[in-house]
C-alpha cells in the first residue's frame, strides 16, 4: 500500500507517520508538508532512516504539486492545516486558504488520481461547545473561531466529495491531543516548558474551561482503525476517556514538573472561547478501538519527553515565536 500524509512534520501526523511504520511495516509512506512555523525538521529526521519512507516538501495549497505527490497513492490522510485557534483571530485567512481550499485540493486531486480511501482530519472543535453530554457525530455544527469554521468548511467539502462524486472519504473528529512533539504554543507543552523555565503560566478567564483529552498515540490507533475498518462517507469521533478543567491540570503540571503555583496567571480570555468539549466515540468503539493511555500514563510520559528533548522545543521557541509570544501575551495585556 502506498500511503500519503500530508502534515507529518506536525504533531499528530508525525506521531502518525511513527505508528505506520512501525505496525505497518508493508506500507511504503510519504509525507508531504509545507514545513511551515508549527514544524521541526528534527521530527522527521528518523523517519529517513526508513526505506519505506519519502518526503515531499510541498504547500496543499499548490495544485500543480499537490497533483503529482498524490499520483500513485492507495491511500490519503489529510492532517496539513493551520492548528492554532489564538492565531486563527489574529490571522484567519491562511486558516481558509489552507484548512479550506487546500483541502478540496487534496480531495480533487485523489479524486483524478482514483485514490481508494482518503481520511480528513477534523476536530471536535466543529461542535462549538457542549455543555452537557457529549457530541455524536450527526449533531449540528456550530463552530466559533476562525479555525474551527474553517475546519467545519472543510468536512462540508469533504463530505460533498462523497455524496456527489461516490469518492471514498471519511472523517476523523478527535478531541484536544497531548503528547510527545506537540509545538510549544499548545496549552499542556506550553505550560511544561514554561514551568521548566521557571516563566509565568497565562490562564485565560477563570480557567474553568473544559478540554476532552486523548494521548496522541490512541488519536492515532483511532485513525488506523478508521482508515481500514470505516465505512466511506462515515464520521468517527475520537475522544479520550478524561476531561479536565485547565485551572486543574495547570496544577497537575506545577506539582508534576516540581514546578511553582504562584507562576499560574490569570489572564484576559480568548474571544469566544468554547466552555466546554466532549465526544461521545461509541461509532468507533464498535469498530474495536479503544484508547490505551490513562491521562497520568499520557501526561507523565509526556512531560518526561519534554525534559528530555530540551533542544527540540526550544529551537521552537526561538526568535519567531517570541514574536509571536509578546504580540499575543504582552501586547494584549496578559502578561
Ligand atoms: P500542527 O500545527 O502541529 O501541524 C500541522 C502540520 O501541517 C505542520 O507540519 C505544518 O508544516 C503543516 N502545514 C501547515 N500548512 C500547510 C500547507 N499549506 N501545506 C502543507 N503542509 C502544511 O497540527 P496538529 O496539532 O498536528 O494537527 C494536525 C491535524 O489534526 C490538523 O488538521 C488539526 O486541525 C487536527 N486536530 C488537531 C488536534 C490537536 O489537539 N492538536 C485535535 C483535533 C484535530
Ligand atoms: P489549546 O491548546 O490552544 O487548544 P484548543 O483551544 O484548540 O482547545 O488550548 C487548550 C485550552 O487551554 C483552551 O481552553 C485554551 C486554554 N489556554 C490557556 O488558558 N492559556 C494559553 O496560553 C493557551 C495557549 C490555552
Amino acid at each position: 500500500m502506498k500511503l500519503l500524509i500530508t502534515g507529518g512534520a506536525g504533531f499528530i501526523g508525525s506521531n502518525f507517520t511513527e505508528y505506520i511504520l512501525k505496525n505497518r511495516p508493508a506500507y511504503k509512506v510519504t509525507v508531504l508538508d509545507a514545513m511551515t512555523y508549527a514544524s521541526n525538521p528534527e521530527t522527521i529526521k528518523k523517519f529517513r532512516l526508513s526505506r519505506n519512507f519519502r518526503f515531499i516538501k510541498a504547500d496543499i495549497r499548490d495544485f500543480g504539486r499537490v497533483k503529482k505527490a498524490v499520483n500513485g497513492a492507495d491511500l490519503v490522510v489529510n492532517f496539513a492545516a493551520e492548528s492554532h485557534v489564538d492565531r486563527s483571530i489574529t490571522g484567519p485567512s491562511a486558516f481558509v486558504e489552507t484548512n479550506v481550499l487546500g483541502c478540496q485540493n487534496m480531495l480533487e486531486a485523489a479524486r483524478l488520481s482514483g485514490v481508494k480511501k482518503f481520511v480528513q482530519i477534523s476536530t471536535d472543535e466543529v461542535y462549538g461547545s457542549v455543555e452537557k453530554g457529549r457530541s455524536r457525530e450527526g449533531d449540528m455544527l456550530d463552530p466559533t473561531s476562525p479555525y474551527s469554521s474553517s475546519k467545519a468548511a472543510a468536512d462540508l467539502v469533504a463530505v460533498s466529495y462523497f455524496k456527489t462524486y461516490g469518492f471514498p472519504v471519511i472523517i476523523t473528529r478527535s478531541s484536544n491531543n497531548y503528547g510527545p512533539y506537540q509545538h510549544p504554543e499548545k496549552f499542556i507543552p506550553l505550560f511544561i516548558t514554561n514551568s521548566i523555565q521557571g516563566e509565568p503560566l497565562p490562564l485565560y478567564g477563570d480557567g474553568r474551561n473544559v478540554r476532552n483529552w486523548i494521548y496522541v498515540e490512541d488519536n492515532c490507533s483511532g485513525i488506523d482503525t478508521a482508515l481500514h475498518k470505516g465505512v466511506p462517507g462515515n464520521i468517527y469521533n475520537i475522544g479520550g476517556d478524561t476531561e479536565e478543567s485547565n485551572i486543574k491540570l495547570a496544577r497537575i503540571i506545577v506539582r508534576e514538573t516540581g514546578s511553582n503555583e504562584g507562576l499560574i496567571r490569570f489572564v484576559k480570555d480568548r474571544p469566544a472561547h468554547d466552555r466546554r468539549y466532549a465526544l461521545d466515540s461509541s461509532k468507533l468503539k464498535k469498530l474495536g478501538w479503544k484508547p490505551k493511555f490513562n491521562f497520568e500514563d499520557g501526561l507523565e510520559l509526556t512531560i518526561d519527553w519534554y525534559r528530555q528533548n530540551q533542544a527540540w522545543w526550544k529551537r521552537l521557541k526561538g526568535r519567531g515565536f517570541k514574536a509571536y509570544y509578546s504580540r499575543h501575551y504582552k501586547k494584549q495585556g496578559r502578561l
